[in-house]
């Protein structure tokens, strides 16, 4: 693999053994996906910062280390809300622990910014190189905004953070992230009024049939916040960094991207409106959540209207990230008024606050997909009209 002169340098153990160690989880990373180089990054977000997925043995790494970040680095969503936690139900054991984790990311110059949303708050071009690892985030990223970032781990993120430079491999590279398959529906028709939670049970049908490829949708026209939908879940029940949308996404519309594919030259799979459709149940439920990933303006606005004036009679749990918090107090008003809570910094999956429900409904085809196996509770999918009406009746 190709070094330059201040890889070199860093290899030498001049800049730390911190920064030496670091160089060498790229480098290895690399050799492993036959990169021929490492090529800067203008931003990494680092997953791994909620005390629930890391544990002691990753608090224990982190405050071994001892460099600072060079790029903008910003953190997943932890474990707890940083000034609400003793409201949302954790403990001060939990707390104590998290608290430790965002010093030692802090000490790391990592920013306590905790959303899988960073790029509702950090500007992000097609075409810039990021290291990112929350897997919407990713998607989104990849997807709808037309950055490049593969999919990377906490070390790896972290690593990228430190060094300021990434693997080039997998979708930093144009010819990668060209579709390997198609999809349709079968009534694309019905698609037409559909909301995240429908692009969310899309994405959870369509992530079990496309694993880790780069899928082609076609027949949908779909707005920013059900491309975040969609992400999501198909990042969840498949491994997929990078879908494009005909006519929507940024690069299903860029000259190399129509040049280089045929849509009838590849497999396609027909999806089946009534697999979508049956995602969607009626269970009782203890509780609703909703904000995975964390809400959009637009949808904040949309929750504060649909529960301004109504009263809730289950915990209502809404996720969204600090900036957002900040900048929309009067529609979080609108929303603590109903008794329902907004939260910043986490969300319903790596809380332990959720373990402890039972059952939730949300509006989040990822959620669905992950609060069975991460916290022990029966989902329901359904919309967010649905998911308020079933907390207030
Ligand atoms: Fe974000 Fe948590 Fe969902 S990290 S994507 S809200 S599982």
């Amino acid at each position: 693999m190709e070094l330059d002169r201040s890889d070199e340098e860093i290899l030498s153990g001049e800049f730390g053994e911190t920064r030496r160690v670091m160089l060498e989880i790229l480098i290895a990373l690399g050799k492993i996906y036959d990169a021929e180089r490492l090529i800067p990054v203008s931003s990494v977000q680092v997953s791994g910062a909620s005390y629930k997925t890391i544990g002691d043995a990753g608090l224990e790494w982190l405050e071994g280390l001892d460099a600072r970040a060079v790029v903008p680095a910003f953190l997943n969503p932890i474990g707890m809300p940083r000034e609400q936690w003793s409201e949302m139900g954790i403990d001060g054991v939990f707390a104590g622990k998290q608290e430790e984790i965002l010093n030692a990311y802090q000490r790391l110059g990592i920013r306590l910014t905790c959303t899988c949303t960073p790029y509702y708050h950090q500007i992000v071009q097609y075409g810039d190189h990021l290291a990112w690892s929350e897997s919407s985030a990713v998607a989104y990223a990849n997807s709808v905004l037309g950055a490049r970032t593969n999919r990377e781990g906490g070390p790896s993120a972290l690593a990228s953070a430190l060094i300021g430079k990434t693997p080039e491999y997998g979708l930093h590279i144009m010819k990668n992230r060209l579709p390997d398959l198609i999809i349709t529906l079968d009534d694309p028709a019905a698609a037409k009024d559909w909301g995240p939670a429908e692009y969310g049970a899309l994405g959870f049908v369509a992530g079990k049939e496309v694993g880790n490829r780069v899928p082609f949708f076609r027949g949908l026209r779909p707005n920013r916040d059900r491309l975040k939908a969609l992400g999501a879940a198909m990042a969840a029940t498949g491994a997929v960094a990078l879908f494009h949308v005909e006519d929507i996404t940024p690069e299903a519309r860029v000259p190399f991207f129509r040049k280089s594919f045929s849509v009838d030259e590849k497999e396609t799979i027909e999806i089946a409106v009534s697999d979508i459709n049956a995602v969607f149940s009626d269970i009782e439920v203890n509780a609703v959540a909703v904000g995975c990933p964390h809400l959009s303006e637009d949808e904040l606005r949309g929750l504060a209207d649909l529960l301004a004036g109504k009263k809730v009679k289950k915990p209502f749990f809404v996720f969204v990230s600090q900036e957002m918090l900040n900048e929309h107090r009067d529609l979080v008003t609108t929303i603590d008024r109903s008794g329902a809570h907004v939260y910043a910094d986490t969300c319903m999956v790596v809380s332990p606050a959720t373990d402890k429900l039972g059952s939730v409904m949300t509006n989040s085809g990822k959620a669905f997909s992950y609060l069975p196996a991460m916290c022990g509770v029966l989902p329901r999918l359904g919309t967010i009209q649905d998911c308020v009406r079933v907390a207030t009746e």
